[in-house]
């Protein structure tokens, strides 16, 4: 394979005619040598172009050539661009650099391909919420395929940043607030973007991110300081990184926020000592969008000085700022920097552009017959549609109101219930938004003759209309209605007056989550909320459809409510998805992967707390003076972590351990028996806790070990077994060595992450 890559590597380069010709051999060379011969024969300037990562600007097709952009490639101050769709237009851009630099290296083209591309998938936290790793990594699978038939060979997804902070924006992008699941899911999103050989033409370059800690900027607010333990961010924090580098990931992205003082992207510590040294991570390092410049802003410097702190921290890659490719040179004259940690950074991009497959084709994502074929097929959109189906979390359905008989006349009401562009959810770059399913549609269709559905929309988002500007900007508007609150209402009562059933479409606008979009209140606008009551008054039984990009403060809704389903941001597939699980041709099996609060007063809240010195023991919420806990609210959230219902209902029965102890190079199997025994086959995600009781350091009252997701028919049984080793029971101590120590641990295996039934075991030397 090599030979023949080899091979076909120096028959391009006979054709293009460049420098590497001049000294080709008939040997097969290895990419070790072809890079450091490439390198050899840059200079310093090429070498910074290589580093430098611009946005496309406006590419025109046909017009690449006279582009702004052009003019940088072919003084060869170009390594990459990102955000320009398109295999024609992509095309003509690599020609550009293969064809009329210097030395015809070609450029990587990335996109924030972050959950799909035409077709999209649910937003990142509704994925995570499927618990379903292969449909995860299927997801980024068809993402990579369709983005590489587009031209695309870079994506800058995973986002694998923790947060137990709904506040911020960005929960939305990422897979909630636990490691363990959140490192599953950095693996499969890898694997399913990479795949088994990066230069295939169906694979493309992953790149984690943001490293590290973003997730947990102070007070929810976007791009805000964070300040951490380091034995938090071992144990808490770095897992998924870690477990993107361990699945092979090509490129990380530095993180906005600081560590430890530090800004990520001049950050010596995070990006050489744990990232290179501890980790033995091989890729390659992209800044931020303009971080490099942002770092005089932090206030560590001007320009020249923070450019050079980037490169010598660790950062192969500037976005945007043109740090490196207008201030390194400077720097390398004055000894500031030196040539070989510029030849470092060169090779890391040079290697990446080899892995793809870059030197043999440039052209190889550039298939202009693809698109049709691969973009946006019905399979992918099957696939999509599945997907959303699985990700939503059915939060409450009393008397089994839920799922719905199609018959009837059915009222779909609220802002949300007939809107396409929202469906696909922030960082969707690559959707056609007007071409998603809204649920009016989806609903029409799933039903066809056999039910009829009205709609009216009830309320605007918010009754401020510049807070809905903020809410609805790049495009994804909610067509903001000019008529008052009451002309809406009274529509919307005389729409549901017609009707047997209400089914409520409220929630958030897509960009209410995402990056910056911090929020400090998390309920449903409160003009929605009004709605929502004048629709329960009229006594019809209401069904809450509830859209949003992170946990939502929902105490009276659920308070109020015979159902409530979260159904995130679907993707394109939306109104289909809702409408399959309304209906019940799916069972919902989604579970949260991020508590829902009771009050952003308990904001950060996760369910692997501490359990401090004074902790509350009783489960009443009963106030107890001198005890952890508030006057005003009880300690838990409103849904725990891994909370989600079904159709159907699960028992779980006989938990047991293998056996009573465990030595340091025993494995033991934790089981227990699980039934269906509701009316409907379903599927449930059984979970695996654990808790280390005594500790050289204090650790969480509980711990995501495991969980397994499983279908079981109306009646079934199962017995489900996790092995577990030592491995599973280690955690950074204070010197931040990987270590489990011997005493006693106690397993709890349940429906989400309040379980109580519990088996223990000892660990012994
Ligand atoms: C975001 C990144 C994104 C980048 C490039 C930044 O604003 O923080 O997540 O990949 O832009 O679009």
């Amino acid at each position: 394979m090599n030979f023949i890559k080899t091979s076909l590597l120096l028959l391009f380069f006979t054709f293009l005619g460049t420098a590497q010709t001049t000294n080709k051999t008939q040997n097969p060379i290895s990419k070790a040598q072809f890079i450091e011969e490439l390198i050899a024969k840059m200079t310093v300037e090429e070498k910074l172009g290589q580093l430098n990562l611009p946005t496309s600007g406006d590419i025109t097709t046909g017009q690449a050539n006279s582009s702004d952009v052009a003019k940088n490639i072919k003084e060869g101050k170009v390594g990459g661009l990102f955000n320009i769709k398109s295999a024609s237009k992509i095309r003509e851009v690599q020609k550009i650099a293969v064809e009329q630099t210097r030395l015809k290296i070609p450029l990587l083209f990335g996109m924030d391909v972050i959950h799909g591309y035409e077709t999209t998938f649910p937003i990142p936290l509704g994925l995570s919420s499927t618990w379903n790793l292969s449909l995860i990594e299927r997801s980024a699978q068809i993402a990579a395929k369709e983005a590489s038939a587009d031209g695309i060979n870079w994506t800058f997804s995973p986002m694998v940043d923790i947060s137990p902070d709904p506040r911020w924006g960005r929960v939305s992008e990422g897979s909630g607030e636990d490691p363990y699941l959140g490192s599953q899911i950095a693996k499969a999103m890898v694997k399913g973007y990479q795949g088994t050989d990066l230069s295939l033409n169906s694979t493309i370059l992953a790149c984690v991110k943001h490293f590290a800690l973003y997730g947990a900027p102070e007070a929810g607010r976007e791009y805000n300081t964070v300040d951490m333990s380091r034995i938090r961010m071992y144990n808490d924090y770095f897992p998924p990184y870690k477990a993107a580098v361990d699945a092979g990931v090509g490129s990380v992205m530095a993180s906005f926020n600081e560590v430890d003082g530090v800004p990520a992207t001049a950050n010596k510590w995070l990006m050489t000592e744990v990232l290179r040294n501890q980790w033995k991570f091989k890729g390659f390092v992209v800044t931020d969008y303009t971080a490099v410049q942002e770092l005089m802003e932090h206030g560590i410097g001007d320009f020249q000085t923070v450019s050079a702190a980037a490169l010598k921290a660790g950062i192969e890659m500037d976005m945007v700022s043109g740090g490196f490719l207008n201030t390194l040179k400077k720097s390398l004259d004055e000894g500031k920097v030196s040539m070989q940690q510029i030849d470092n950074a060169v090779r890391l991009i040079l290697n990446a552009k080899y892995d793809l497959g870059l030197f043999e084709d440039p052209y190889r994502y550039c298939d202009l017959k693809r698109n049709k074929t691969d973009i946006f097929t019905k399979e992918n959109r099957a696939e999509a549609r599945k997907t959303a189906a699985e990700s939503f979390v059915l939060l409450k359905n009393d008397n089994q109101l839920l799922p719905l008989k199609k018959a009837g006349t059915i009222a779909i009401v609220g802002p949300l219930g007939n809107n396409a562009v929202n469906m696909p959810g922030t960082w969707s770059v690559a959707t056609k938004h007007e071409m998603a399913i809204p649920l009016l549609k989806g609903m029409q269709e799933v039903l066809g003759q056999s039910a009829k559905v009205i709609y009216a929309k009830g309320s605007n988002l918010t009754e401020d209309a510049a807070y809905e500007e903020r809410a609805t900007m790049f495009g994804k508007t909610l067509n903001r209605d000019s008529r008052t609150k009451e002309q809406l209402l009274n529509e919307a009562l005389q729409i549901a007056g017609q009707a047997d059933i209400i089914v409520a479409a409220l929630g958030e606008s897509s960009e209410m989550s995402g990056e910056s979009s911090s929020r400090t209140e998390l309920e449903i606008p409160s003009v929605q909320k009004e709605l929502l009551a004048a629709l329960l008054k009229t006594g019809k039984p209401v069904v809450l459809v509830l859209f949003t990009g992170r946990p939502l403060v929902l105490v009276e809704e659920d308070k109020n409510l015979s159902a409530i389903l979260n159904v995130w941001f679907p993707g394109t597939e939306a109104g289909y998805a809702i409408a399959d699980v309304l209906f019940g041709d799916e069972n919902p099996s989604g579970k949260l992967t991020a508590t829902f609060p009771r009050s952003v007063g308990q904001i950060p809240i996760y369910y692997s707390h501490k359990n401090t010195g004074r902790p509350l023991t009783n489960k009443e919420g009963k106030f107890v003076k001198f005890l952890s806990n508030y006057i005003d609210e009880r300690n838990e959230p409103l849904y725990p972590f891994g909370y989600g219902l079904s159709y159907t209902t699960f028992k779980y029965d006989n938990l047991k351990v293998s056996s009573p102890t465990m030595t340091f190079s025993d494995k033991i199997t934790v089981s227990v028996d699980v039934s269906n025994t509701g009316n409907f086959d379903g599927k449930e995600v059984v979970q695996l806790y654990s808790r280390d009781v005594v500790g050289s350091v204090t650790r969480p009252i509980k711990e995501l070990k495991g969980f397994q997701k499983i279908a079981l028919k109306k009646g079934e049984k199962k017995t489900v077994s996790f092995e577990l080793s030592v491995g599973d029971l280690k955690f950074y101590d204070s010197n931040l060595d990987f270590v489990a120590e011997p005493g006693v641990f106690e397993f709890f295996i349940g429906t989400n992450s309040d379980v109580q039934q519990k088996v223990s075991i000892e660990l012994v030397k």
